[in-house]
């Protein structure tokens, strides 16, 4: 199984707007390799510019907001390529389409990496990022997956969210959670809101 790295993605329209994503980064010796399904507007934007950026996001809240309606995130100019990228990330990374394997499903756009820059110090890793980015994933999947199954993995994740989350951890969980209970037809959360302590109102 070759690496895959879950990266924010951006492309750059036909019309030069901004569309950023995630997607996995697959790691193939050199190369990394989008590969993104159909029908989609970064295989539209690719064909216009095949260029891209992928960026690490230090804020979870990144990956959670664009699977759930809110792509609206800072972005800054890139290094050598015609395009944006991520403005708060650990780091990013830039990539001319080297090659482009067709397919009816799945194409794959392998990139070829014409700059890297460091942003921001990592620390540590975190249970409760690791919790959203899987729980943002499940919820690109809901149409593919059934509800017994959603329910059991989100119940998983939610441990490391109730241990580990901080609030931007905790807002995008409650992100993912409005958008599977409304897949689910469901008004219950898996993870209670926390109750507000007694001292939030003063
Ligand atoms: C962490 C993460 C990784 C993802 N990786 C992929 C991927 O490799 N390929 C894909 O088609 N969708 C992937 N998705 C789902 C896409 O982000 C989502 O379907 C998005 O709308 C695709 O962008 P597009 O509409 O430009 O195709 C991923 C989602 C998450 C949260």
């Amino acid at each position: 199984m070759p690496l895959i790295l879950e990266t924010i993605v951006t492309t750059l329209s036909p019309a030069g707007d901004l569309h950023l994503v995630p997607f996995g980064l697959i790691r193939e010796g050199e190369a990394y390799v989008l590969a993104p399904f159909r029908p989609s507007p970064t295989i539209v934007n690719l064909e216009a510019n095949p260029v891209f950026a992928a960026s690490s996001p230090r804020d979870v809240r990144v990956i959670a907001g664009a699977v759930s309606g809110r792509r609206d995130w800072p972005v800054a100019d890139c290094a050598r390529i015609p395009g944006k990228r991520l403005a708060d990330s650990f780091g990013h990374a830039e990539f001319e389409v080297a090659r482009i394997e067709d397919d009816g499903t799945r194409p794959r756009y392998h990139g070829r990496m014409v700059h890297a820059e460091s942003h921001h110090p990592f620390i540590g890793y975190n249970r409760a990022q690791a919790a959203v980015l899987e729980a943002a994933i499940l919820s690109t999947r809901l149409h593919m997956l059934e509800p017994d199954k959603i329910l059991t993995e989100m119940a998983y994740h939610a441990i490391a969210i109730s241990k580990t989350a901080g609030p931007h951890e905790r807002e995008a969980w409650d992100w993912i959670e409005d958008k599977v209970a409304a897949a689910l037809g469901r008004s219950e959360r898996v993870l209670a809101n926390p109750t507000p302590h007694p001292d939030a109102a003063r």
